[in-house]
């Protein structure tokens, strides 16, 4: 059996190596063993897979972009036997685990987002502060963020930037789009940045820039990250023991209030008002049993300024059967489909 030393500490990662967040805090809730299974469904450059094999776990380790997957084979061979790592979504996670032979686990965890490694490689397409092709395609397969901005209808566009973005000026950026893709159609970042700096150009207090936003909505939409986030919450209920641990780690409000909803539907109880009739007599197939919502330390966020917004949620499962998977408890917002988004798409 390998021991954690065993694994050289360099293996993950290229030259700006991703630094998990809230590892510790992660391991004091998940209490890797031996004898233990955990799905890491977000394996990246295999921060949170690594550490859990250190502690003589058996790790199912799932990532969606082909890049992560070749990178972890270095792990694989090193852990021994103990680490499957599959390519797919995680929203599937308890298919996939199932699939390798485990159809029941001890923990899930999920660290939300993309990688430094694809913030970081200008050809991802993911950043406005490098040019590269439009893309933002974890999977780099499907519909691209290019597509998107070429094809969808304005107002489209408007709800996207809007929702996704939380952008409070998405008709003006969306109106800009248009306008600027009729003359030359998208298709690299800067080309897109530009554009939006054009409408809302940068002021002196603005701590951000002006295409944050619109570039947080387009990959928030591209990857269909919140669908996949619920879709996960539903499988990591169907597939974990009782007494296994759910962790989840999100960087923005739009993925945290998906955990926070969650818990609290699976929390169970009455959670109606008391002058009204009962509106939720569903069984608990969580329990929060400590503190359910963890903060990155200040030293962490000193050190690493992705830990600066993360947020834990975590739970136990309870013993109680999962409950159908229902959308409803989320609200989600009414966006147009992806499909069709495709070049030569609807416009
Ligand atoms: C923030 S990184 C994870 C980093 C990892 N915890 C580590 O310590 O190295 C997120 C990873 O999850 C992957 N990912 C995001 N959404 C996914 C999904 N729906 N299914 C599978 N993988 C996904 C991304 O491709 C990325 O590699």
């Amino acid at each position: 059996m390998m021991k954690g030393d065993d694994i050289p500490h360099d293996i993950v990662g290229g030259p700006a190596p991703h630094i998990p967040v809230m590892l510790n805090e992660v391991l004091d809730v998940l209490e890797p063993a031996s004898g233990k299974v955990i799905i890491d469904g977000t394996f990246g450059a295999g921060g949170y897979t690594k550490a859990i094999l250190e502690a003589q776990a058996h790790v199912i380790a799932i990532d969606r972009d082909p890049n992560a997957i070749r990178d972890g084979q270095v792990l694989v061979d090193q852990a021994q036997g103990r680490l499957d790592l599959e390519s797919g979504e995680f929203s599937e996670l308890d298919q996939i685990a199932e699939r390798v032979g485990h159809p029941a686990v001890d923990g899930v965890v999920l660290d939300i987002g993309v990688s430094s490694m694809q913030l970081d490689e200008a050809e991802r397409g993911f950043s406005f502060q490098q040019d590269g092709p439009l893309d933002m395609r974890m999977a780099q397969d499907g519909v691209s963020a290019a597509d998107v901005v070429n094809n969808a209808a304005q107002n489209d566009l408007t709800r996207i930037i809007g929702i996704l973005g939380e952008e409070k000026k998405a008709s003006v950026v969306s109106r800009a789009i248009v306008r600027a893709r009729e003359a030359v159609p998208f298709s690299t970042t800067l080309q897109l940045a530009k554009v939006i700096e054009k409408v809302l150009p940068r002021k002196a207090k603005d701590r951000i820039h002006p295409a944050t936003r619109t570039f947080q909505a387009l990959r928030i939409y591209v990857n269909q990250e919140l669908q996949q986030l619920a879709n996960a919450l539903f499988a990591a209920e169907r597939i974990l023991k009782a007494g296994g641990k759910l962790v989840v780690v999100t960087f923005h409000s739009l993925e945290d209030r998906i955990v926070k909803l969650f818990f609290k539907d699976r929390f169970g109880g009455d959670q109606g008002s008391r002058h009204l009739p009962a509106v939720n007599h569903k069984h608990a197939t969580f329990a929060a049993t400590g503190k359910n919502l963890i903060k990155a330390t200040q030293g962490e966020a000193d050190v690493n300024p992705r830990a600066r917004s993360a947020k834990l949620r975590w739970a136990e499962r309870t013993a109680d059967a999962a409950h159908p998977a229902d959308f409803s408890i989320f609200g989600f917002p009414n966006l147009a489909p992806l499909a069709g988004f495709e070049a030569g798409g609807r416009a």
